[in-house]
């Protein structure tokens, strides 16, 4: 699909409360993550905490054959960390990527979080890719060019000394996980396309502390900074309104 999927009231209120379940599956796992739990047992209490609404599936799982709820990446790992025996301990951070489906529609967001007491480092890096999303959000509606929101998060991670990998991307979505438009964390204000009402992106800045890069994992899954540094993501699905945007999860 090359063009922007707009969605009717209707399938917003099923989109709507898609991104109720996800929102509520992150702050569980929010209460969760404590040094001795498994990567495994997180993204158990995700599927069963997801499968208790009725409807609502793990938008994850089986996508391209991906086995799990969760997206489980630990220091390193930049995304799709595949969940296991990894047990966190205390200084770790975690993201916890996540979506939901309802109804055929997918919505899909992420949360980093600190395991006990973290390094400033990794601090800095939780508080700077948090900040880099809200000021996205902040200066989204629709008429916006997607370059505004690549431009305000590089702004961002850049203007606090860190770093973007700038191979993973935002996109669309809705009726797929991954849809037009491309939603980069770099770039100038002028590029892109322009961003319709009623329309879906998921804007998600990964962010890491060393230098720009990343390798593949032998789980074939679970991507990672180059050189080993520190990474974080945040990630909301954003619904594209004429004077702001509803943050759906
Ligand atoms: N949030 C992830 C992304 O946008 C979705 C991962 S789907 C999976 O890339 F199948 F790879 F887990
Ligand atoms: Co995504």
């Amino acid at each position: 699909m090359s063009d922007f999927q707009i969605f009717s009231p209707k399938e917003i209120e099923s989109l709507r409360h898609a991104g109720k379940i996800l929102a509520q599956t992150l702050e569980l796992m929010g209460r969760l993550v404590a040094p001795g739990i498994t990567t495994k047992e997180l993204d158990r209490a995700a599927e069963e905490f997801i499968r208790s609404h009725e409807g609502a599936t793990p938008a994850f799982m089986g996508y391209h054959g991906y086995p799990a709820t969760l997206c489980t990446s630990v220091n390193e790992q930049c995304v799709h960390g595949l969940p296991g025996d990894y047990v966190l301990k205390e200084g770790d951070i975690i993201a916890t990527d996540c979506g939901v489906m309802y109804k055929s529609l997918y919505t899909d967001a992420c949360r980093t979080f600190a395991v006990g007491r973290i390094s400033e480092e990794a601090q800095h890096l939780l508080t700077v890719s948090a900040q880099a999303l809200a000021n996205a959000v902040s200066v989204i509606k629709a008429g916006v060019k997607v370059g505004v929101i690549s431009s305000t998060v590089q702004g961002t991670v850049e203007g606090a000394g860190l770093t973007i990998v700038s191979a993973l991307t935002g996109h669309g979505l809705g009726k797929t996980l991954h849809q037009f438009p491309d939603v980069p964390n770099y770039g100038e204000k002028g590029e892109g396309p322009k961003l319709p009402a009623h329309t879906l992106i998921a804007v998600e800045p990964i962010v890491c502390t060393g230098k720009d890069g990343i390798k593949e994992s032998d789980d074939q899954w679970t991507i990672n900074t180059k050189d080993g540094s520190l990474s974080a993501h945040f990630e909301h699905t954003l619904l594209i309104l004429e004077d702001g945007v509803e943050v759906i999860a």
